[in-house]
């Protein structure tokens, strides 16, 4: 136990530096993902995941390969699970199913939500926490909203009560013959805009044809948090956090289990290790 509480704030340690804005680039826009990420053996933040998850993203979504007694894993007792997160069924044996039935949803957003039990594996844990993080009001969709990561959705934001009503800001570098003078100009401008950025931003490039020249357009978009929502812009980025997280624990429950074993047996190993150093140099002590 003690072992595991150690082992535990490392890891809690080394989340807190993470907070890491990775790039992305799979096909269309570059993306430059930003907040903080939190650990899997943090069992407070898993729950404050569920309890978001359940609450939230049931309502459309399945999570089929997900039984809720095995929130047992995150240190809550089934009493709790029954009392706080079971609306949909009320045998805790049962897979989270979605209340919405998948007719409806297909009819009401265009497309059948996905089932999520392992969407943390299969979208990544930094894309899925962009994701969430990427909506930003666009009066031009049908739903009211857009998506940095997935743009054109038909999922609309689900969070907004927390993270207020976020928009975007766009930028575009061209030529234009005054501050910028050409395409090399343009590209070096809106490199440095995108570096600058302090929240989740995208970079893209676009050549249009103009009277026979091609002219280089570069647009860097930046998400502009809101703050009318219950949650300020950094709580909206942890709460994010813990839902990842608790989703990463959906997709490979044994996850943190499992690092937790590597690292006690590199512990061994190296223990080993040095006694066989110590004993090689006792036994060739007197040979020379
Ligand atoms: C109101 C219904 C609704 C709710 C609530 C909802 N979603 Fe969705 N979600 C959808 C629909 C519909 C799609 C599929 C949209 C499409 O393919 O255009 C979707 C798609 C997704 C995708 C795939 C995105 C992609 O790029 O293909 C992810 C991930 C996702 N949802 C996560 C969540 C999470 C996490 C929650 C809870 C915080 C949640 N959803 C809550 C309706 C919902």
């Amino acid at each position: 136990m003690k072992l595991n509480k150690l082992v535990s704030s490392a890891f809690v340690a080394l989340a807190l530096v993470t907070v890491a804005p990775a790039a992305m680039a799979a096909g269309g826009p570059e993306v430059k993902m930003v907040g903080p990420t939190a650990s899997r053996v943090d069992a407070e933040s898993l729950q404050r995941g569920a309890r978001l998850f359940v609450n939230h993203c049931l309502n459309c979504h399945s999570a089929q390969y997900m039984r809720y007694n095995r929130l047992t894993d995150i240190k809550l007792t089934p009493e709790q699970i029954k009392q706080n997160l079971m609306f949909t069924t009320d045998k805790i044996g049962d897979t989270m199913k979605a209340s919405i039935n998948p007719k409806d949803a297909k009819e009401w957003f265009g497309a059948v939500p996905p089932d999520l039990s392992v969407m943390a594996r299969s979208y990544t844990t930094e894309r899925l926490a962009a994701y969430m993080r990427g909506f930003y009001r666009d009066d031009k969709r049908e739903t009211g909203w857009n998506n940095m990561i997935s743009p054109n959705i038909g999922m609309p934001h689900v969070l907004a009560e927390m993270s207020g009503v976020p928009t975007v800001r766009e930028q575009v570098f061209k030529v234009d013959g005054k501050d910028i003078k050409t395409n090399g100009e343009a590209e070096g401008k809106a490199r440095a805009a995108f570096i600058a950025a302090t929240t989740m931003s995208s970079f893209e490039h676009h050549v249009e044809k103009k009277e026979g020249k091609e002219e280089h357009h570069y647009i860097v978009r930046s998400i502009v948090p809101a703050t009318d929502g219950k949650l300020t812009p950094t709580q909206y980025d942890v709460a994010i956090a813990d839902l990842v997280n608790f989703m990463d624990f959906v997709a490979e429950p044994h996850k943190a289990k499992r690092v937790q074993i590597g690292i006690l047996v590199m512990f061994l190993l190296s223990i080993l290790l040095a006694a066989a150093v110590w004993l090689k140099k006792e036994y060739w002590k007197d040979v020379t």
